[in-house]
């Protein structure tokens, strides 16, 4: 397993190029299943879990070709072969779940393996299954797989969510465009990753109303035709490396950002005293004095504070001047990072969802070890600023999300370099 080496120290100056978003291309990938001509993506990122992702359509029988370096995905499935999508792929990646909508709104039937728990939580795909049941679906749980069935075709209905949750819908809006009649999401969620899997759907002859509000209307449709679709900017990769200059201190600029997509983390930056200005190219950040203040946060569903930057913005407070309260409300097991940040001389106290964090003039230098996506990317920020060596460990984790993080970094001025294991 690869590991990353950061020695702590350098003021960061340069650009960032801002890759497009994860979360976006994992549900844009699978809306191929919905038409049996071509959708092309194009500023695709090159991810670990894009080739996964893949790898599952390419299991399904449909065809997936990637292009310029893995910034252009061409698919076609004009004829599913198989309708299951194994265990052995869905536990690699919970997003492999978005493949139950489309196929079963499709073909009428599907069956997909539950993804199991993760590292940062239970997170259940029950809310999937309800929305799939209020447009008729009949689900039937076996061996650890839900095998899906819509006898005659989906049909509208109305889905009202409990609580936001981002998959489910993504699962209910690709569901409902093929659906007879019209569909309803009520307490929809509203992330930029929603509004571009509907631009998208759209182009492909889609009709939906309300994206980015929490009441999603959908007039299903006979069939789609096929579409090209540039996927979003990865606002989380843009408040990741937003957080780099935070953190050392420097001028970074980072291309293809937009504030639009990250309000709420920009209000605390501000609050924490981080300059955020919009330039031509995208968004310029200047730490503006020695050390960032402390601040509260509470993660929220979109517009709020985004739960995959609280790692990240935990690790900048550690260094702040002052106390900081960190809540995580949206899943139950988000502070994995905060041990490894205390191996760093971080002071933080953990009880339940809130983590207390009283921030240190400066963190040490130390070997951690990556348990998730997100606290990968906190323990590189922090070895950034630190003083001395920090190896970071099992940056699977990391590939995951972020692609070529040491080259993003190093070109900037960060002392960084990736160890292949033997
Ligand atoms: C998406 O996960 C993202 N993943 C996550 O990003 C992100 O953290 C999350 O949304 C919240 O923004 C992708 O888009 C691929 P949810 P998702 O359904 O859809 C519970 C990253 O780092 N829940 O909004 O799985 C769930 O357990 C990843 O890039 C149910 O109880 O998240 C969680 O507590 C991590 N039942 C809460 O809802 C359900 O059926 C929100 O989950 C579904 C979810």
């Amino acid at each position: 397993m690869d590991s990353i080496v950061v020695t702590g120290g350098a003021k960061l100056h340069g650009q960032i190029p801002i890759a497009g978003a994860k979360n976006a291309c994992l549900t844009l990938m699978p809306a191929t299943l919905l038409s049996d001509e071509p959708l092309t993506l194009t500023n695709a990122p090159r991810l670990s879990d894009i080739k996964t992702m893949t790898t599952l359509l390419q299991s399904l029988g449909a065809e997936v070709t990637t292009m310029q370096d893995g910034q252009v995905i061409a698919m076609s499935s004009h004829a599913l072969n198989n309708h299951t999508a194994d265990y052995d792929i869905v536990r690699k990646m919970r997003a492999s779940i978005l493949v139950l909508g489309p196929m079963l709104a499709r073909d009428g039937h599907a069956v997909v393996s539950l993804p199991g728990g993760c590292a940062i939580g239970a997170r259940p795909v029950d809310l999937h299954l309800k929305a799939l049941e209020a447009m008729g679906a009949e689900l039937e749980l076996k061996d650890g797989y839900v095998h899906a069935t819509a006898k005659g075709g989906l049909k509208g209905g109305t889905v009202e969510f409990p609580f936001v949750s981002v998959g489910a819908t993504e699962n209910a809006l690709m569901a409902a465009t093929l659906a007879k009649g019209t569909t309803v999401i009520k307490n929809a969620a509203r992330e930029p990753e929603i509004v571009d899997l509907a631009h998208c759907l759209r182009k492909m002859g889609a009709q939906i109303e309300g994206e980015g509000t929490s009441t999603l209307t959908i007039q299903g449709v006979d069939r789609l035709h096929g579409a090209t679709h540039p996927v979003v900017i990865d606002r989380i990769e843009l408040g990741t490396y937003m957080l780099a200059p935070a953190i050392t201190g420097g001028t970074v600029e980072l291309l293809g950002g937009r504030i639009d997509l990250i309000g709420a983390f920009c209000e605390k930056l501000d609050a924490a005293g981080i300059s955020v200005e919009e330039t031509d190219a995208g968004l310029k950040i200047t730490r503006k004095n020695g050390r960032v203040n402390a601040v509260d946060v509470a993660t929220e569903p979109f517009p709020g504070f985004p739960t995959d930057l609280q790692a990240q913005m935990m690790a900048l407070l550690c260094t702040a001047d002052g106390t900081s309260v960190l809540e995580e409300k949206i899943f139950e097991n988000r502070f994995m990072h905060a041990p490894e940040l205390m191996r760093m001389g971080a002071q933080i106290d953990v009880h339940g969802g809130t983590a207390t964090v009283t921030g240190v003039e400066r963190l040490k230098g130390a070997p951690v070890m990556a348990t998730d996506l997100r606290a990968s990317v906190s323990l590189i920020l922090a070895g950034l600023a630190a003083e001395g060596e920090t190896v970071v460990n099992r940056v699977y984790h990391l590939d995951r999300g972020y692609e070529r993080v040491e080259e993003k970094l190093g070109a900037c001025g960060a002392k960084i370099e990736r160890i292949q294991a033997a």
